[in-house]
């Protein structure tokens, strides 16, 4: 699938999703170029006349939202949000995610858990079997972030997947850091996660772990853009 192609299947995820904002809701707006597609359309629709008022999970979505006229408010004020859309880098037919490819899943999920619904956009591709084929995001404290990595390795051995490769983000040269000033390694497990439930669960016990990427039973729609068409799972 050329990168234009897949672009396509991104804005018609977010099509579909914009339909769901209706007059008077309190959204969390999601991270990555998914959701500034649906940030985009959104934005129309507040010009048109639509009233929402939007909470932002990264400093670049608030940008975006601010620039199209879209009214932000804080999650302390506002939750619980009536509405959750964002992207993920991979969804299992349970609709567990991973997500962070684009640093923001601490915001991102604290939105998430504060909305009645949350709604996820992706393309064909990004429905699997067993997740994992995209590298999990551990957004870790930046103090002892090297001895926090040690233990989150020992952790994942322990439940039998062996001895994953975890890469500390870089930025061009420089460490990686997130809004929150925090550091992210990724785990990268191959498509052989299970047990979902049990890693993350385990991954939240660490020392130094702020969160990561394993969403499990937050979402409750997935929207999936194929070329044949659009695919709404609940
Ligand atoms: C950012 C995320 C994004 O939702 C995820 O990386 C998908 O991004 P994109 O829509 O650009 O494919 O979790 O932290």
């Amino acid at each position: 699938m050329s990168t234009n192609d897949i672009d396509h299947l991104k804005h018609e995820a977010a099509a579909r999703a914009v339909e769901y904002v209706q007059n008077g809701m309190k959204v969390g707006l999601g991270s990555g170029s998914t959701s500034e597609a649906f940030i985009n359309l959104l934005g129309a629709r507040v010009r048109g006349g639509l009233d929402i008022i939007g909470v932002p999970t990264s400093e670049r979505t608030a940008q975006l939202a601010r620039s199209l006229g879209i009214a932000l408010g804080n999650l302390n004020d506002l939750a619980p949000l009536d509405l959750d859309v964002d992207g993920a880098d991979e969804s299992d037919h349970n609709l567990d995610l991973i997500k962070g490819g684009g640093g923001a899943l601490l915001r991102e999920k604290i939105v998430a858990a504060s909305a009645k619904k949350m709604i996820v956009m992706i393309h064909g591709p990004k429905l699997v079997e067993k997740m994992g084929a995209f590298p999990l995001p551990i957004e870790v404290l930046e103090f002892g972030h090297a001895e926090t990595a040690r233990r989150i390795s020992a952790v994942i051995k322990s439940l039998g997947y062996g001895d994953v490769p975890l890469v500390l983000r870089k930025k061009g040269d420089a460490v990686y850091k997130t809004d929150s000033n925090n550091v992210i390694y990724d785990a990268a497990f191959g498509p052989v996660i299970s047990e979902t439930a049990k890693l993350a669960n385990a991954l939240s016990c660490v020392p130094g772990v702020v969160e990561h990427g394993l969403y499990i039973g937050i979402a409750t729609t997935l929207i999936v853009a194929r070329p044949e068409g659009i695919e709404v799972i609940e």
